[in-house]
């Protein structure tokens, strides 16, 4: 007699992804601020607050949309003033990802949110760098770090900053592109993006997360990215999707961010598996997990549960994250056999 496949209970799935193997390829570092280490951050810097505890913090954060959060996202990261505070951001995320089964990440931060309050680069890069080197001493996490440029400056801005990260380039893997995307096209960053190719570093940006499919095109054919940051609103574009699913393309997609700033009306109507079966290559991840709710297990739970995947898609999602790493070819090889032992002994 045929043997009845089991169905797993909610809470076997949640231990399975859990434990899955998985990376971490869109988590800007100011993002996992969680309201307690502001307090005590402010507390250390002798800063006052607008709010008086915890709770009344975390009920700000309530979005309509990209701008909303972002005006509380940089009025947060005016508590980080010293190398230690970005140390001890850094090395409190990694304690978070560790537990959820991230062996690897590659993280954001926003050199001019700190350099425009006159917070020397050399403080946040450094204290960026120490926390990365002792999560990896401690977790055994291997990280790299991506800068972003803000794309609500002009990209004389964006020059200055690539030229004060220049003593860095040997410990940065990549450049980015965040901030207000609409009226804010990837053209306008054309030439420091290629001053940034030249230089040997990977290309990233946000792009089609509120902004339109023209802007993915721009982010390909202009910016010559080797990753999409977001990229939900290419599925309005079917030769956008083909191409992006001919040369692979890895799209860092964040379901609870999606939901929190309203790209998506609702967890159930997330396009992740509708991204997997147009033959993208999506990933999951967190983006700004103190401000959305959870780090990157919780977002692979939302989306589960809100779209009903399966094992295999969820396996699927994160083979997709370390194909889509900037990994060597020997450590990604050992990242994938971890996540094929993991996969056939859960
Ligand atoms: N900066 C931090 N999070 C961001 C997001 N989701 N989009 C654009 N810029 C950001
Ligand atoms: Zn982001």
């Amino acid at each position: 007699m045929a043997q009845e496949r089991k169905m797993d209970t909610p809470t076997e799935l949640e231990t399975f992804i859990t434990g899955l193997p998985k990376a971490e390829l869109h988590l800007h570092i100011e993002g996992s601020l969680e309201p307690e280490l502001m307090f005590t951050l402010a507390r250390r810097n002798r800063l006052d607050l607008p709010f008086k505890t915890v709770e009344e913090l975390r009920a700000a954060y309530n979005f309509s949309n990209l701008q909303d959060f972002l005006d509380i996202y940089y009025a947060g990261a005016q508590v980080l003033r010293t190398e230690e505070d970005f140390h001890d951001l850094t090395l409190a995320y990694f304690a978070r990802a560790a537990a959820d089964g991230v062996l690897h990440a590659e993280i954001f931060f926003d050199p001019q949110t700190h350099t425009d309050r006159s917070i020397p680069f050399a403080v946040a890069a450094d204290g960026i760098l120490a926390g990365m080197a002792a999560a990896r001493t401690r977790y055994g996490v291997t990280s790299e770090l991506i800068m972003c440029f803000l794309r609500h400056l002009d990209e004389e801005a964006a020059f200055t900053t690539f030229r004060a990260a220049e003593p860095w380039l040997d410990r940065i893997i990549g450049v980015g592109l965040d901030s207000s995307e609409a009226g804010h096209p990837p053209q306008k960053f054309a030439r420091v993006f290629a001053a940034a190719g030249a230089a040997g570093l990977k290309r990233v940006a946000h792009a089609g997360e509120e902004g339109p499919a023209a802007y993915v095109w721009e982010a390909l054919d202009v910016l010559h990215i080797d990753r999409l940051d977001h990229g939900n609103r290419a599925l309005e574009d079917p030769a956008l999707v083909a191409r992006l699913a001919a040369s692979q393309m890895t799209l860092t997609v964040c379901p609870l961010s999606n939901f929190r700033l309203c790209v998506v009306p609702d967890m159930n109507l997330h396009p992740i598996d509708t991204m997997l079966a147009q033959g993208l290559r999506a990933t999951i991840n967190s983006d700004d997990p103190a401000y959305f709710g959870g780090y990157i297990a919780e977002n692979f739970k939302a989306a589960a549960f809100g779209r009903n995947l399966n094992k295999a898609q969820l396996i699927q999602l994160a083979r997709n994250s370390f194909l889509g790493a900037f990994l060597d070819a020997a450590t990604q090889a050992d990242y994938l056999r971890r996540l094929d032992g993991f996969a056939t002994f859960p």
